[in-house]
């Protein structure tokens, strides 16, 4: 049994908990392959597009993350589940020999997660499956994580609900979000003029969730929110928060 400090979002070792979690003690719910199948996202060309775009940008937004990502993600337990991995942007922040589940519906972006696996040194177990149905028992994991996909997921209520229900009690569930702009400002305005074009282009996101409000919804015990702004060009995206939920 390995025993391991969990990091806030403020960086300071806030809990301490057994992380007896091994890949073979976590098994997957079995799931009929048509039916997994069906929820990848597979757009002919959008998710092509998407995960090439995504790959391209991954230089930018490590420069623009840098710090942030690595208070957040680094020190997580040996075991993490990610959420829409994309093309592993986020597998250099966490431990080399990190075992990472990762739940990718674009089936486009595997190849990239797997090339950034191999060159973050982190195993990854990638299903092509969903944040609405993660293929894991209940209570199994110790640690969920994500960056960038509450804003794109189909139901946020039921990929919330499914991530409390995959945690273990006393887990963790850490993401980084785009968000909302508060009404009346001019970023909202940007936000709203772009929300149909965006949702469309990048496979349903939409720049005006209230992802925060979405998350204290969501039953966890305990929801810690940090609001920061991402200084990019990337406008509707600039504001952002840093979450750790514990259920
Ligand atoms: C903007 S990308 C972010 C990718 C990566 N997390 C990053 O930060 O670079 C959004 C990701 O969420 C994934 N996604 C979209 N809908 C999803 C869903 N319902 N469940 C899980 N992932 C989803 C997309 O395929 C895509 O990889």
């Amino acid at each position: 049994m390995k025993t391991m400090m969990l990091k806030a979002a403020n960086g300071a070792p806030s809990a301490r908990i057994d992380a007896e979690v091994t890949m073979q003690a976590i098994e997957t719910v079995s799931m009929p392959l048509r039916e997994s199948a069906t929820e990848a996202l597979d757009h002919p060309v959008r998710g092509r597009v998407n995960a090439w775009g995504l790959r391209l940008l991954d230089a930018y937004f490590h420069r623009k993350y840098r710090d942030i990502k690595r208070e957040a993600f680094g020190g997580l337990p040996r075991v993490v589940v990610e959420i829409g991995a994309g093309t592993g942007a986020n597998l250099r922040y966490l431990d080399p020999g990190t075992r990472v589940i990762a739940i990718e519906p674009n089936v486009h972006m595997h190849r990239y997660l797997r090339a950034a696996a191999r060159r973050w040194h982190v195993p990854v177990d990638l299903r092509a499956a969903t944040a609405e149905r993660i293929p894991l028992p209940d209570g199994s994991v110790d640690a969920v994580m994500c960056s960038l996909v509450l804003c794109s997921v189909r139901i946020p209520a039921r990929a919330l609900a499914e991530i409390r229900r995959v945690l273990r009690p006393g887990g963790r569930f850490w993401c980084l979000e785009h968000v909302a702009a508060p009404e009346g400002t001019a970023l909202a305005q940007v936000q709203r003029a772009l929300a149909r074009p965006w949702h469309w282009l990048f496979e349903g996101c939409d720049p005006r969730r209230d992802v925060t409000g979405l998350l204290r919804a969501a039953g966890f015990a305990s929801v810690e929110v940090r609001p920061f702004t991402l200084h990019t060009g990337i406008v509707p995206i600039r504001r952002q928060v840093a979450v750790v939920a514990v259920r």
